[in-house]
């Protein structure tokens, strides 16, 4: 599983960031910005859904793997 943001769509909310900060990091205006690769660890697919359930803009998707 990987989370990948539309950085045209955050609105800096921040949410995603504040649930989830070992997947997402923010700029210095509060833009979210994906960690490494967005590749989500074994046991934080659930943090990883509700970071992106959290999101105001839907600026964040999940790819699962095929
Ligand atoms: Fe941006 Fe949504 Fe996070 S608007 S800062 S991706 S909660």
């Amino acid at each position: 599983m990987r989370v990948a943001l539309d950085s045209s769509v955050c609105q800096a909310h921040g949410r995603c960031y504040d649930l989830a900060a070992d997947l997402f990091d923010c700029d210095d205006l509060g833009y979210a910005l994906v960690i490494g690769t967005g590749e989500v660890p074994g046991g934080r697919e659930a943090a990883a859904r509700l970071a992106v359930a959290s999101c105001p803009e839907r600026a964040i998707s999940i790819e699962e793997h095929a």
